[in-house]
């Protein structure tokens, strides 16, 4: 298991904490795929009966790990980033995230695919996806034009224009916003414990139901959009992007066309 994981049960619930803060939380392969064999063990345990993600109080993740992406970009179904989307996709119980600070790319669009989410109020949302030269994913190109309707989505992944925790709980992204990373997290888990008292198979069968119309479709177009999230990570507009990343510079997308 990677180091800059956590995991902590108490009772039922089990925490999955991402501590990597000197990276902002950025998300490692070794990060997906401990999170993947988590998920995927968590399934299996009756004695779990809700997983709760947070990374902690001051930050969710900067996303998907740049140097990662520049090095070792994920290409196919079998990648370790793939394999967490889909251990989170696949999942049959709750799934509580807190979110605090910022919450970029993969850190965005995972929420769309739990089941309570809590933001601190000034948690700071973006999908920079175009902005470095790629696509969206994880379903969001069909999820959020359909929660937000086609103008503000287009906002936010043709534009890659950033929101706050206030906005995506006006929003529906997420259910509450708090005052600070204390309380999201208290509130989370809390909202978390709640499941303890319940039954565990009528929680299952409720969610399975609430996510099973239009569940396949999703699933492809999570896979459309992985195939050209990879395709388009080996693009000269990507490479441009990512190396000015690491060189703390704007991008410049001036001699495409
Ligand atoms: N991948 C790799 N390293 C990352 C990272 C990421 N996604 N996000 C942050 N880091 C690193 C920075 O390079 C920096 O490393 P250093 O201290 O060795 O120089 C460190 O984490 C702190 O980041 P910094 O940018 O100085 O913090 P900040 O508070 O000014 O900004 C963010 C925080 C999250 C807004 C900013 O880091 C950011 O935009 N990150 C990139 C997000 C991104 O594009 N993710 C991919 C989405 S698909």
């Amino acid at each position: 298991m990677s180091e800059h994981l956590l995991v902590e049960r108490e009772a039922g619930l089990l925490t999955l904490r991402l501590n990597r803060l000197q990276k902002k939380n950025a998300l490692t392969r070794a990060m997906y795929s401990g999170m993947a064999e988590v998920l995927d063990q968590a399934d299996q345990d009756a004695s779990v009966r809700a997983v709760l993600i947070t990374g902690g109080e001051t930050c969710f993740t900067s996303g998907n790990d740049v140097a990662d992406f520049i090095q070792a970009p994920p290409s196919g179904l079998g990648s370790e980033v793939f394999q967490f989307m889909l251990a989170l996709f696949e999942f049959s119980k709750p799934v509580v995230a807190a979110v605090s600070g910022p919450a970029v790319g993969i850190g965005t669009t995972l929420l769309l695919h739990c089941d309570l989410v809590y933001v601190s109020r000034d948690a700071s949302l973006k999908m920079p996806f175009v902005n470095l030269g790629l696509c969206p994913e994880y379903g969001s190109s069909l999820l959020l034009p359909r929660l937000l309707g086609h103008v503000r989505a287009a906002e936010l992944l043709l534009l890659g224009q950033g929101f706050t925790g206030e906005q995506a709980a006006a929003w529906g992204i997420a259910n509450e916003a708090l005052q600070d990373g204390p309380a999201t997290l208290a509130k989370a888990r809390e909202m978390a414990q709640r499941f303890q008292q319940l039954a565990p198979s009528a929680v299952a069968d409720s969610k399975r139901l609430m996510r099973a119309p239009g569940r396949e479709e999703l699933r492809r177009v999570i896979e459309e959009e992985g195939a050209l999230f990879g395709e388009r990570l080996r693009s000269p507009e990507a490479i441009e992007a990512l190396t000015a990343f690491m060189q703390r510079r704007p991008a410049d997308f001036s001699r495409f066309g």
